[in-house]
Order: C-alpha cells, then structure tokens, then sequence
C-alpha cells in the first residue's frame, strides 16, 4: 500500500545491481511513494544492463558514477539536478565492497592496497558524496541522506574482515557529517543496520547461509529482508522522521539485543 510519503520529492539512489540489491527494492518502493529519482551505479557494474529495466519501470534517468571519483560525483550531481528540476531531497548510499573479500584473503594476510580501495568505496565515498553535495549547494533544506551498514561495524564476524572497519568508518562518518550538515540546512544523515541479506554483495562473504541462519533464529522477529528495509529507508526519507539523526538505526528483528533465544538452545540442545 502506498501512502504518497515522498510525493514531491527528489532523490539520488546508489547501488541497484540487479533485482536482489536492497537499492533495487528501495526504488521502487521510493517511485511507488510518489519521488522522482536518478539512479546511479559504478561504470562497471552496469555492463550488464539490469539497471535499465529498474530505470524504465520507475522513470528514472541513469547517470553512471563510480563513487570513489570526485569527478563522477560532479557531474552526478549536476545532471541529477538538471533531469529532475531542482535541488536533492534524498540520497541513498547502498554501496560495498572489498577486493579483499572477493579474493578470499585472510584477515591475517591482507592486502593493504586492496584494504585502501575497500575503505575507500565503502567508507570514504559517503563522505565524497556529501563533501560533493555540500560544495555544489544541491541539498534542499530537510533533506535526508541514509547509508546501509552492517553490525559487524560493532561485533566480529569472521569473515567480513577489512569490510568491518570500511562500516566502522562508514557509520563515523554519518555522525561527523550529520552534525555539519544538521546545522547548516537541517538535513539528516544516518545509517541503517541491515540483517544479513542474499544479495550478491552479501553472498560474497564466505559462510554466509550459515550466520543468515543464525542471524534468523537470534533474531525475535527474524531477518530483516531487503523489502522491509526499504520500507524502513522511505521512512527515513519521509517528512515523519526530521529529528532522527547522526544515529546508527539497527533494522535486524532483534538480534542485536539478543543473548541467546529458545529456537537456537534447542537446536544445539540436539
Ligand atoms: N547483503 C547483506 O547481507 C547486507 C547486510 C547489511 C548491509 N548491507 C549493505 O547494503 C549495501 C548494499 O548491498 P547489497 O546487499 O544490496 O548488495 P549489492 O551487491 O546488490 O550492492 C552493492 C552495490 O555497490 C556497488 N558498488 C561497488 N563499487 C562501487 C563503486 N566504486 N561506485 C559505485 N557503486 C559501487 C555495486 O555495483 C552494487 O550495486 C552495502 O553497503 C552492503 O554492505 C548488506
């Protein structure tokens, strides 16, 4: 059901791979709730040409950048607000990566340029995005920027590695940045902390169906999936939430808070 939440409003939305991208499932449910929106993602990861359909069902205008180039931003931002008509009421960062990850290094055998480059498109581009947005004056008053992190920001996870400290950063980032831009125009920044979800950024971490279990049966309410965190991300983007900033807004069922639960003492019970 839609309730016209961001009726008027205009947006830029990072990170829609393909359909199972929690980026995907926020665009539509962002051109469902009445906004306007660019899509963007990195050159690269648009050979494949998914984002197109996602464009054409939403009427949206794609404008390729990669999100570590200033220059990218730019020119993201300027075209974003010439196709739409005016100033950005809302940005989605939906954004990671770790060349780490994807080759299967250790935590105790890291590349440390390849760290670099996971701090840089998973961290560092939140603040180019908004350093970027600043500069250009393209934020209207009010605005809402929302990154997607992860509780490995803040617990260990075997296998997240370098991608703990890019969220760790990430989330810092929406703190300092929040405060600068909440005093300047009133705009909010926060980050949601998403359940683990199958996508293929998510699927790249080894072991994954396994902590996705996991992660279901400590959560009271279960994994959060990609749908619901949209709903949760269009809140965040509506007028109802002007006062919520600089937080790191947990989206998991529970789990965060949970010791133990029922379902998981039975299962290691056997
Ligand atoms: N899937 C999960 O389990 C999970 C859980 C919590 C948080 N998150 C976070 O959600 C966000 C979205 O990930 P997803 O799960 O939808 O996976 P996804 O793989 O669909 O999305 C990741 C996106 O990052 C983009 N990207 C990579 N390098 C880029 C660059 N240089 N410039 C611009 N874009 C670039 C990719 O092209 C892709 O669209 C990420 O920040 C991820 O860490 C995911």
């Amino acid at each position: 059901m839609a309730y016209n939440l961001l009726k008027g409003k205009r947006g830029i939305i990072f990170g829609a791979l393909d359909e199972n991208s929690i980026a995907w499932k926020v665009a539509l449910k962002a051109h469902e709730e009445g906004a306007q929106f660019t899509l963007t993602n990195a050159p690269i990861a648009m050979r494949m040409g998914e984002i197109n359909k996602l464009a054409e069902t939403c009427g949206a205008t794609v404008i390729p950048a990669d999100a570590t180039s200033i220059e990218d931003l730019e020119n993201l931002f300027a075209k974003s607000m010439e196709a739409l008509g005016g100033k950005i009421d809302f940005v989605l960062h939906s954004i990671g990566m770790s060349p780490n990850i994807r080759k299967g290094r250790d935590y105790g055998d890291m590349n440390y340029e390849w760290f670099l480059k996971t701090l840089d498109i998973s961290a560092l581009s939140f603040h180019k995005v908004m350093q970027v947005a600043e500069k250009k004056d393209a934020l209207n008053e009010y605005a809402s920027i929302v990154a997607l992190s992860y509780i490995a920001a803040q617990r260990s996870f075997p296998d997240y590695t370098d991608m703990a400290q890019a969220k760790a950063a990430l989330e810092s980032i929406a703190r300092s940045y929040g405060a600068r831009l909440g005093k300047m125009k009133k705009v909010r920044v926060n980050t949601i902390s998403q359940s683990p979800t199958k996508t293929t950024a998510g699927k790249g971490i080894s072991g994954f169906d396994a902590f996705y279990d996991f992660a279901d049966m400590m959560s009271p309410l279960g994994n959060a999936s990609a749908e619901e965190c949209a709903d949760y991300t269009i809140s965040m983007f509506s007028d109802l939430t002007r006062k919520v900033t600089m937080q790191n807004l947990m989206h998991d069922g529970g789990f965060c808070h949970s010791g133990i639960t029922n379902e998981l003492i039975e299962r290691l019970s056997k």
